[in-house]
């Protein structure tokens, strides 16, 4: 049950009022500042290091890794940038850690600004999430009131300024580089990734040194700091310091077809099936549960036999899927693959920046053959013209964005995705046309969440 895990990011969840500086001050609020504060750099990043903490925005890449990356005495600025795009369909757990919890956020970029000696932090924040955004800028400005941001914090020499930006609602602009150069007021595209590039630690926004992390990671610094990262640590898969581990603790969305939809925070290693079951109270109305998807759309579904894989990075990797943005979304029986994917296909499509041929072209390959195939026109061949179609477009996209849309129907390299598991779907409904065994159409389902 959610109330017997530890609850490091939603300690105070539950309190009125929990989003105003006084009542969050109350709470612990801004004690992992005062303690950071008396820390020097190497010492918060090797309390990063020993939590395990891996970034929560997609890929998973060790937090303490890009933070050491900063370029120690050089002159230029450097600059702390929080991914807040969360683009990626079923997640929507940034959206509630900064509607509920602004001060955890705003407290996070403080400790890790200080950790990577940045003067200036931006949240780049989707274009939908006004109200998210207007809580962050809330406690921006409280946070500046109680000199916590701004001159001399605390009285500690050091300078930060808090900045939030919105971006304009595109999928692309999550991807890091190309949230860097729509931060900077050009178009939202992605840029040459190393060895062609430098990394943006290195050279980031306006060529200067850059961390970007995502929302979770950053606020996930101030448990980390209260408790140490070595207590942080204790609770997870894997031993920590012995090769890849899945550390602490993660924010889930649990959306779909489950009796309790919602935002969740659970140990890393909980079982998918005590999510969904214990958690998420079972699936809707009794029905049978067909598939979920373990980590936001691009991430490949699993059927009911993967029930018992532990929700963490290595577990769910070894399955052939991800664990992603740690968006779980459940399927009942009455759904149609085909449909579910028509629709995932349409999104990708749309959200091409249309930089790259495999994606541009390859997403709207995909997104005409469904369209054949849902309209009763589908051939045969057309399934594995969609495998031939994602394989090529996977690997080959100039950013992850092509990964994603090819992801969901053909897995990593012609593995396991939507066409292995449910292929006879697509049988189906080629041999029969539009007058084959009918399945409701499936949106992404967020309701309630
Ligand atoms: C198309 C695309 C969209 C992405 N959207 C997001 C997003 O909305 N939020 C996020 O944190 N990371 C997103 N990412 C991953 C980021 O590029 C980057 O890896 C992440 O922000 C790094 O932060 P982390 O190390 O804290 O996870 C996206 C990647 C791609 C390819």
């Amino acid at each position: 049950m959610p109330s017997e895990q530890p609850q490091y990011l939603y300690k105070y969840r539950q309190v009125p009022g929990i989003d105003d500086i006084d009542v969050y001050l109350k709470h612990e609020g801004y004690n992992a500042v005062r303690k950071a504060l008396t820390m020097d750099q190497e010492a918060i990043i090797n309390e990063v290091k020993l939590s395990g903490l891996r970034g929560r925005g997609g890929a998973g890449f060790p937090t303490f890794i890009k933070w050491n990356g900063i370029p120690k005495n050089w002159d230029k600025p450097h600059y702390l940038v929080v991914n807040a795009d969360e683009g990626e369909p079923g997640t929507a757990k940034d959206r509630d850690l900064m509607n509920a919890l602004p001060h955890l956020l705003v407290e996070g970029c403080i400790i890790s600004c200080w950790a990577i000696r940045s003067k200036a932090c931006y949240i780049y924040i989707r274009g939908e999430y006004i109200q998210p955004a207007r809580q962050i800028q809330k406690a921006i400005d409280q946070a500046y009131a109680k000199g916590f941001l701004g001159k001399n914090i605390l009285g500690s020499g050091f300078d930060l300024d808090m900045y939030v930006h919105m971006g304009a609602g595109a999928y692309e602009c999550g991807e890091e580089s190309a949230l860097m150069s729509s931060l900077m007021g050009e178009r939202g595209m992605p840029r040459h990734k190393p060895p062609s590039a430098p990394l943006p630690v290195i050279s980031g926004v306006w060529d200067s040194p850059t961390i970007v992390n995502n929302v979770e990671t950053i606020a996930t610094a101030v448990p980390i700091i209260n408790m140490g990262g070595a207590e942080y640590a204790k609770v997870g898969t894997g031993t920590p310091g012995a090769g890849p581990a899945s550390r602490g603790t993660k924010l889930i969305t649990l959306s779909g077809h489950v009796k309790k939809p919602g935002n969740y925070e659970i140990v890393l290693g909980t079982p998918v099936r005590e999510i969904i079951y214990e958690i998420g109270g079972g699936i809707k109305n009794d029905k049978k549960l067909k598939f979920f998807i373990p980590g936001g759309s691009s991430t490949p579904l699993l059927p009911p036999e993967f029930l018992d894989t532990p929700y963490d990075y290595e577990a769910l990797g070894k399955t052939g899927s991800l664990l992603g943005s740690g968006a779980l979304i459940v399927y009942d029986e009455t759904v149609s693959v085909p449909a579910l994917m028509t629709r995932l296909m349409h999104f990708y499509a749309h959200e091409s920046c249309g930089k790259c041929t495999p994606c541009r072209e390859g997403t709207n390959w995909l997104v005409k053959i469904h369209d054949r195939i849902m309209a009763g026109g589908g051939r045969p061949e057309d399934i594995d013209l969609l495998l031939d179609i994602s394989n090529n477009i996977f690997g080959r996209s100039f950013c992850a964005l092509g990964d994603a849309a090819a992801m969901p129907l053909a897995g990593f390299f012609a593995g396991k995705g939507a066409i292995y598991y449910f292929r006879e779907e697509y049988e189906e409904l080629i041999r029969n046309g539009a007058g084959g065994k009918k399945r409701a159409f499936a949106p992404l389902q967020m309701a309630g969440v």
